[in-house]
């Protein structure tokens, strides 16, 4: 039994209130990525929905509860991915949604933010300034502030994924998930420990935005002064103990990889399954890039977890 602030039955019922737009994502194994990486390597592509990542699982519980409560406004922080999501669920039910980011967040999760209808409050500074905003602007307006990984709902949404991934014939060795906030990590974790034993669940951060991976290694809240990353989904520097705590949990290992291998990553998925990737999605190949004989010949599933990028990035990392 784990223990967890997740339960199996609560991320069953999810699957019922969740648009079903997010549901039941591909998952196949990929024989050319496989030959390249010396093991069999199978994608859950999360990116084939209105909002190009799995976020979309997690914000569709939040604004199913608020509707239910008869709340009209919600806010949050958000690296560009969340807030896309929430912008989506939220007018589909009617809410008014803020969205706290980066003015250096990707142009691309901006713009889709405004063009979903958000409002959009830019910060000159990173993701836990955004953080610190949202909270203040929930205080002022009164309004339900989402936190991504501490609100129980965006974890259960992401263990939908565990669900998924266990429910059909194929059976593997290990399930490697980008590492943020956690709610991924934990979600899906949390599902695959308890239907799955058997598999590795791995979680891969950036050696650039390290804070949550040094936190499980050494079992308490490790804090960085800045984070320094492509992969910008995930670059969050105060980890959330209640989020530390599910991972403590439910986590084999978590990994450290370095930027060259993440866009080593991005050019394989690119070339070897025709995806374009943000760097955030290419986290788990660029793990077994860089401990190739920890994976020989077992079988490895990765979550391809977001496609939002800006054009001209994208060309310059994988045209190098
Ligand atoms: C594409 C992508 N991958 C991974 C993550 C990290 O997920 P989590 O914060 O649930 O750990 C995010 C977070 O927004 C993301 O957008």
């Amino acid at each position: 039994m784990l223990r967890t602030r997740l339960d199996l039955d609560r991320i069953q019922a999810a699957r019922r209130v969740i648009d079903p737009v997010y549901l039941n994502t591909p998952m196949y194994r990929c024989d050319a990525l496989g030959r390249r990486l010396g093991c069999t390597v199978s994608i859950k592509l999360e990116t084939a929905n209105p909002v190009r990542s799995f976020k979309g699982r997690g914000t569709e519980l939040v604004t199913g509860l608020l509707a239910e409560q008869g709340r009209t406004a919600v806010v949050c922080a958000s690296a560009g991915n969340l807030g896309q999501a929430l912008a989506w669920s939220g007018r589909r039910r009617g809410l008014d949604v803020t969205v706290v980011a980066s003015v250096r967040a990707p142009v691309a999760k901006l713009d889709r933010i405004r063009a979903l209808g958000a409002e959009l409050e830019l910060v000159d500074g990173d993701i836990e300034l955004a953080r610190e905003r949202a909270v203040r602007i929930a205080q002022e307006r009164g309004i339900r502030l989402l936190e991504d990984s501490l609100d129980i709902e965006t974890c259960e949404g992401a263990a939908t994924i565990g669900l998924e991934l266990t429910s059909g014939e194929t059976t593997f060795d290990a399930v490697l998930t980008a590492l943020g906030g956690g709610a991924m990590a934990t979600g899906v974790g949390y599902v695959v420990k308890t239907l799955a034993p058997g598999a590795e669940v791995i979680c891969v951060q950036p050696t650039g935005a390290p804070a949550l991976t040094r936190s499980w290694h050494e079992r308490r809240v490790i804090t960085t002064e800045s984070a320094d990353t492509i992969a910008d989904g995930v670059a969050g520097r105060f980890p959330i103990p209640e989020v530390l705590d599910d991972l403590l949990a439910v986590a084999d290992d978590a990994v450290l990889v370095r930027e060259s291998s993440i866009i080593t990553g991005m050019q394989l998925l690119l070339e070897h399954t025709g995806l374009i990737v943000e760097p955030s999605a290419a986290l788990g190949v660029a793990a077994v890039l860089e401990d190739r004989d920890r994976f020989a010949g077992r079988h490895i599933v990765t979550v391809i977890c977001g496609s939002n990028v800006d054009l001209d990035a994208y060309h310059r990392w994988v045209r190098r």
